[in-house]
């Protein structure tokens, strides 16, 4: 099997696959190719303790595989995806387990539509430098939902994923899936980001913009076909402990690229395909752009 970007949630997925007897193939650039076939893998987890595997490491892939997970950020995807060839890939499963929604149109587009299984994860899991990686959550989880693969190469998936200690579980609907996804983390990536808070700050002192911009999602949520409950989303970030940060506010204060497209830009795609007004996603993202 192959990982495509071996950083936080594929050298972590990655290494548990590896460690558990299977061949993997981080695919990456040539300094972390470089890195991982000195120095194997080194995964820092609660969870799953300290270990290290040995791996192989390629910048494409050169042999069929059953499956590639697809691990990279959406600003990257399609120069990563040069590295995975539809020939070289064969039969294999295209995992993509990115946060976003309009990924697996994308990936369906370069590849047979039968082979591609998106995926949501939910984990904390961080590239500390090429192929160290420190698991923070003291959980794994992968949901997995596809409108064009086949049920048992789903099934078959999930249990691979199971055994190797990720909670898996196949979903029937891919739409609401990806939906549940960008409903709950869109708002609480584009809020902490723009008010440079914590999750506790978002839910008291913004939480009339935090109303509105869940009410504004939700909205388009429903017009894109999927249910989205606001009270269910207040409820869920009103659970966290105060100081959690989002993943792109961490980004903007560390100075990476920030997932703005993959999670708001793609919003205002959709809002326009469909006519629903955004007027305070849109300003948030171009205050962030
Ligand atoms: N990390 C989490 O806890 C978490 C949780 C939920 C969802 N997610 C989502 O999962 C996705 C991946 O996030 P992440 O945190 O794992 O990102 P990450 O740690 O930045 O890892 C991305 C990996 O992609 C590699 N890469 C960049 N350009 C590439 C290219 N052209 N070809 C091949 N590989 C390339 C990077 O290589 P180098 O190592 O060489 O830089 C890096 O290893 C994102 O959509 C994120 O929102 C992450």
């Amino acid at each position: 099997m192959a990982v495509l970007g071996p950083g936080g949630v594929g050298g972590l997925v990655g290494a548990l696959l590896a460690q558990d007897g299977h061949r993997v193939i981080f695919l990456g650039g040539p300094e972390t190719v470089r890195t991982v076939r000195e120095h194997g893998m080194h995964v820092r987890s609660g969870m799953f303790g300290d270990f290290t595997v040995k791996a192989e490491a390629d910048t494409e892939l050169r042999e069929p595989v059953d499956l590639c997970l697809v691990t990279v950020k959406q600003n990257v995807l399609d120069a990563a995806v040069d590295r995975v060839s539809p020939t070289a890939l064969g039969d294999g499963l295209i995992v993509p387990l990115l946060n976003g929604i309009e990924h697996p149109a994308a990936l369906r587009a370069r590849y047979r539509p039968e082979l591609v299984v998106p995926g949501v994860i939910r984990v904390a899991s961080n590239r500390v430098e090429a192929g160290v990686i420190v698991h923070g959550s003291p959980f794994v989880e992968i949901d997995l939902a596809s409108a064009t693969a086949s049920p048992e190469r789903l099934d078959e998936l999930v249990a691979l994923l199971n055994d190797v200690g990720v909670q898996a579980k196949a979903l029937e609907d891919e739409a609401a899936m990806l939906w549940g996804k960008l409903f709950f983390l869109a708002p609480f990536a584009l809020l902490t980001t723009h008010e440079r808070c914590a999750v506790g700050d978002m839910r008291t002192v913004h939480r009339t913009q935090l109303i509105d911009l869940v009410t504004e999602i939700a909205t388009l949520s429903r017009a894109s076909g999927v249910p989205a409950d606001v009270e269910a989303a207040l409820r869920f970030y009103d659970a966290f402990p105060p100081e959690a940060k989002s993943s792109m506010q961490r980004d903007a204060e560390a100075g990476r690229p920030l997932e703005l497209d993959a999670i708001g830009g793609a919003l205002l795609r959709i809002a326009q395909q469909l006519t629903v007004p955004m007027p305070l996603t849109e300003r948030l993202i171009a205050d962030l752009t």
